[in-house]
């Protein structure tokens, strides 16, 4: 009989950062209610959900000696009352012979292999169910006839990019594109070769689980994976064979799925909205098809029929097919952040878990006589054998077979039929094993296995009681779970550490991005453990080694860009006890943050909310862009990434937050691109997925350009900065005629550009003196027409081809855009005439409080240097040159005009010349400290001088209404220009740009602008 897939969600405490940062909390649970408030309207109504069960792990509880966290309070749901509800059910059920799947949704931290796999103490439903159905296996033998078996077997994958990898088998890890998923006629779709490994005890099943959890680890930090983009699957196989009434022999099996899924940011968050390459990336195709199927599957359960469900559309739901819409009694357990700052993520999680609801399955009991079983599969194997035989495949049976292997619609029919072939060999194969496996004793199976396991099992104990007096290193990684996977022993004399191809083999192999054959070395005498680099960049507590460096238990060692471990002494920290100087285990979090404070990227930590979020957001962007570097540098890509703090007055707009970007350069041409987060980050996947396939050595890693994720098209326009132009002499009817300064969002001025707002008559003619308004008031409920003229720029950077300006005005919706005018001069010749008829108060208030921002943006010159100093130089010759510059804080390549002496890139058409050689030996984190204090400063010294300008145009407009009261209390009815000029020129500094000076502005411009 159909039934619902029942769903639980799941909201877990505060992490440390969310403490940290005090975020409040938005979700509340009533019963099996679930709530969730918008924290930016707090007003409105809580949004309400119900599920089959809502578990509140938030609060109330407490930390017991061991580690497990147990209930305080009657509301908190600990490991064990999840797993009563749900993976008991899951036990009985499979004991009954049903298919049973269980997956946890949710974003990246929210708990989801808390509840599936847990930590520590705190086991999670896999390893509690796995300790169950052993405890009722045993119990079963201990009365068992002679007739009666159990057997368990265990798989383990795990889908990344849209390939499966095998966990229990490293060699498949290594294959390149993946294990292949192919179709059965009737048991559906399975991964090709998969291991499955019988298990007698819990034991064994943990140590299963932990080794495809280290094969994980190491295949995630050597392809420098994204681990929170990947798909676990851990499937149980459970066969009980038992006579029945008649003694006849029966087989009941069930397949139990345990699904823990991929962080499930939504996809506009990493769909880079707006980049051209956003659709490129398979990293979220599982996901996202899961999403799609779970609709059409509510569709379908509404009765909504012609509903196609894409199953076919990812890996993923492929093998979930059953579990979804089959032969499953099924489960889904939404995991929820309870922190304000997740409220988007959170709110999707509870809408799909809403809809997974509708979602109906028809779980039947999986059981048969053991003789037809074997019988089936032999009659299958015959078919198979005739048809290979023959080689006759039909276009029929070629349809028949559907999806067995046919990967690819598209293909041409007699490619297909070879695939075809194979796939019917493989299965053929498949069907065999199955039948020796039913031959052979399960006695048989396990002593084979319990061979095979034994060297591994005894390697991993020696290795346990290693580690307790033996120096080592042990790695870090941004996802719990993946976290002290990984050990290095640094034995008493020299460890070489390299990579996999280095010669003799190293003692410590790492391998993976910007590893070295020679990276470093690490000597140990008598417990004195010093560390060098020799070819590769290792960092020592956040810091850069130049030189032999002593290491200190719980010091942080990083390995080229992202392999991170922590140094652990025995002998040291058994001293450190002694003498009560315990020092605090390191975490992925502190390591990485420490990290970003030593390159300078923590100096503005404030304590405000807002700080703290944009010291997250580094933290968590600041790794990525140096793996896009070292990615950069190994495929020889020729641009430099480097994180960019970009303020919302430097996007353009008046309020908001200031965002994390990434700024692409261009080390050739200078060319520079600055992308928000979500592109980089969609970027980056695919830069990963480029990388990946080089290692693999396949010939096309390299793709055109318009798919390149390290190539951008000069095309689309960069935001070369932004003006601010102060309205309030136009609330006076006065002329605004300025020459402003273009800034970028690092404060640096960028050009020039000439404005002029002139009040008119609605036809366009020029007012006469007497409009001036003495009191802007004056102004509400009369007309106030004007020209709103951009005239040109001056000394815009050089390396633009073309540039044009955008603005709102008041409440427009819609940018005005000028026409293009070319190169660092251009002529913009903009005219556009506003009318208002009627002006309102509020529109005399935007007048005299706001500034209308005009926003520069431009396209690059694609210009690839001929000749000259960059041909044959590679990136990493390119990004070193650029690092010695980065000692006078120059962002652009060290452009030169003739002679030796360095000039300013905006004014300056020059090629990049060779720079002179580094002076001596300038530590890269100082630079880029310096780098960014100066950007902290020049966004404080904007934020000065915008505060000055607006000081000074009020104190201007005051002037002249002094002026004014002065000249009509003497009689007079006009002022002189030259009056106003000396009165404004007089003032601080001020003074009005004659047209005579702007004729001569051109690179001088700087000079001659001293209004702003
Ligand atoms: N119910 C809970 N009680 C206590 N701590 C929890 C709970 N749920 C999650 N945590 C903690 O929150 C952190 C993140 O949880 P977890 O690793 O399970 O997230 P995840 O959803 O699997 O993330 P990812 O998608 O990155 O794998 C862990 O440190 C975990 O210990
Ligand atoms: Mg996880």
């Amino acid at each position: 009989m159909a039934e619902n897939v029942r769903v639980a969600v799941r909201v877990r405490p505060f992490n440390d950062r969310e403490k940290q940062r005090k975020a409040s909390l938005i979700i509340d649970m009533r019963g099996n209610s679930t709530y969730i408030k918008n924290p930016e309207d707090l007003g409105a109504e809580p949004r309400s959900f119900a599920f089959d069960y809502s578990y509140w792990s938030h609060d109330e509880f407490k930390e017991s000696a061991n580690g497990y966290l147990e209930p305080t309070g009657g509301r908190y749901a600990d490991q064990r009352k999840v797993f009563n509800d749900l993976g008991q059910g899951v036990l009985d059920n499979a004991w009954k012979g049903y298919n049973c799947s269980l997956f946890a949704y949710g974003q990246t931290g929210s708990g989801k292999s808390y509840s599936m796999v847990g930590y520590g103490s705190n086991k999670g439903i896999v390893p509690i169910f796995c300790e169950e159905l052993f405890k009722g296996v045993e119990a079963k033998k201990a009365t068992a006839g002679e007739n009666e078996e159990y057997q368990v077997t265990l798989s383990m994958l795990e889908i990344y990019n849209e390939q499966v990898r095998d966990l229990l088998n490293p060699k498949s890890i290594a294959q390149k594109g993946g294990l292949k998923v192919r179709q059965h006629p009737s048991k559906g779709f399975y991964v090709e070769s998969l291991v499955s490994c019988p298990v007698s005890s819990y034991n064994d099943i943990e140590n299963k689980i932990s080794e495809g959890t280290r094969n994980r680890t190491v295949a995630a930090t050597n392809m420098n994976a994204t681990s929170s983009r990947a798909h676990t699957i851990v499937a149980i196989t459970f066969v009980q064979k038992t006579p029945n009434e008649t003694g006849q022999s029966m087989t009941r099996t069930s397949v139990v799925n345990l699904v823990d899924l991929a962080g499930s940011e939504r996809a506009e968050s990493t769909g880079a909205t707006g980049d051209r390459l956003k659709e490129g990336s398979a990293i979220n195709q599982s996901l996202s098809t899961l999403g799609n199927v779970i609709s059409a599957l509510a569709d379908l359960s509404m009765g909504k029929k012609k509903t196609v469900v894409p199953y076919r559309d990812s890996v993923l739901t492929k093998l979930l097919q059953n579990a979804l819409g089959g032969n499953s009694k099924t489960i889904m357990i939404a995991a929820l952040s309870p922190a304000d700052i997740n409220f988007d993520e959170t709110l999707s999680t509870l809408r799909f878990a809403d809809r997974a609801k509708a979602i109906k399955t028809t779980a039947t009991v999986n059981e048969s006589p053991t003789d037809k079983l074997i019988r089936e599969l032999r009659e299958e194997n015959a078919r198979l054998m005739e048809l290979l035989k023959t080689g006759g495949i039909t276009l029929e049976q070629l349809s028949a077979n559907a999806g067995a292997g046919g990967q690819n619609p598209n293909q041409d029919s007699s490619e297909e039929i070879e695939e075809m072939k194979k796939a019917m060999e493989e299965e053929l194969r498949k069907n065999q094993e199955e039948i020796e496996n039913m031959k052979k004793t399960w006695q048989e199976r396990l002593a084979e296995q319990e061979n095979e396991n034994k060297s591994n099992v005894d390697a991993e104990l020696k290795k346990q009681e290693e580690k307790k007096v033996i120096p080592h290193f042990w790695n870090l990684h941004e996802d719990p779970a993946l976290t002290a996977m990984i050990v290095h022993f640094t034995r008493e004399g020299t460890s070489k550490i390299g990579n996999k191809n280095a010669s003799p083999a190293p003692e410590i192999t790492i391998s993976g991005l910007s590893i070295q054959k020679q990276h470093g070395v690490v000597t140990n005498k008598g417990g004195v453990v010093k560390i060098k680099a020799i070819d590769g960049k290792i960092l020592v507590n956040g810091a850069k080694i130049t030189k032999e460096t002593d290491l200190h238990h719980n010091d942080r060692v990083l390995f080229g860009p992202n392999h991170l471990y922590v140094f652990h002494h025995p002998q040291d920290e058994a001293k450190n006890v002694k003498e009560g100087k315990v020092t605090e285990t390191p975490t992925y979090d502190t390591a990485q943050e420490e990290i970003a404070k030593k390159a300078g990227f923590m100096d503005k930590a404030g304590k405000s909310e807002e700080d703290l979020i944009l010291q997250e957001d580094v933290i968590q962007m600041l790794p990525m862009v140096n793996e896009a570097d070292a990615m950069s540098a190994e495929l020889d890509k020729k641009v430099k990434f480097e994180l960019a703090l970009v303020s919302p007055q430097a996007r353009g707009l008046k309020g908001g937050k200031t965002e994390v970007m990434v700024k692409m350069r261009n080390l050739e041409n200078g060319n520079e691109w600055l992308w928000d987060r979500n592109k980089f980050i969609n970027r980056k996947f695919l830069m990963q997925e480029m990388y990946q396939n080089y290692v693999e050595g396949a010939d096309d890693w390299d793709v055109p350009k318009e798919k390149d994720p390290f190539w951008e098209d000069a095309d689309v326009e960069v935001l070369i900065g932004t003006v601010h132009v102060h309205l309030m002499s136009l609330s006076h009817k006065l002329d605004i005629e300025e020459t402003l300064t273009v800034t970028n969002y690092q404060g640096k001025e960028n050009g020039h550009i000439e404005i002029e707002i002139m009040p008119c008559t609605p036809k366009g003619e020029g007012l006469g003196e007497d409009d001036f308004l003495d009191d802007p008031k004056e102004l509400v409920g009369k007309e106030l027409n004007f020209k709103f003229k951009i005239n040109f720029g001056r000394g815009l950077p050089s390396n633009m081809r073309q540039s044009c300006c955008k603005f709102k005005f008041y409440l427009d919706n819609q940018y005005t855009s000028t026409a293009y005018g070319d190169g660092m001069n251009p002529e913009y010749k903009f005219e556009k005439l506003f009318k208002f008829p009627k002006c309102s108060q509020e529109f005399v208030d935007y007048l005299m409080e706001s500034v209308a921002v005009i926003e520069v943006w431009g396209k690059q010159k694609d210009t690839s240097p001929k000749g000259g100093a960059t041909l044959g130089t590679d990136t990493k010759q390119l990004m070193a040159r650029e690092k010695s510059n980065l000692g006078d804080n120059k962002q652009t390549p060290v452009k030169k005009k003739g002679g030796n002496k360095a000039a300013d890139s905006n004014k300056d058409n020059g090629v990049i010349i060779p720079v002179p050689p580094p002076p001596a030996e300038k530590k890269q984190n100082d630079q880029q400290v310096n780098a960014y204090k100066k950007q902290a400063d020049d966004a404080d010294r904007r934020a000065k001088a915008a505060e000055q300008r607006a000081a000074s145009s009020e104190s201007q407009v005051s002037d002249i209404r002094s002026l004014l009261t002065q000249k009509k209390r003497g009689g007079a009815d006009t002022i002189t220009i030259a009056e106003l000029e000396a009165m404004l020129g007089g003032g601080g500094g001020r003074s009005t740009t004659s047209t005579a000076q702007k004729e001569h502005m051109g690179d001088q411009a700087s000079k001659a602008c001293t209004i702003q």
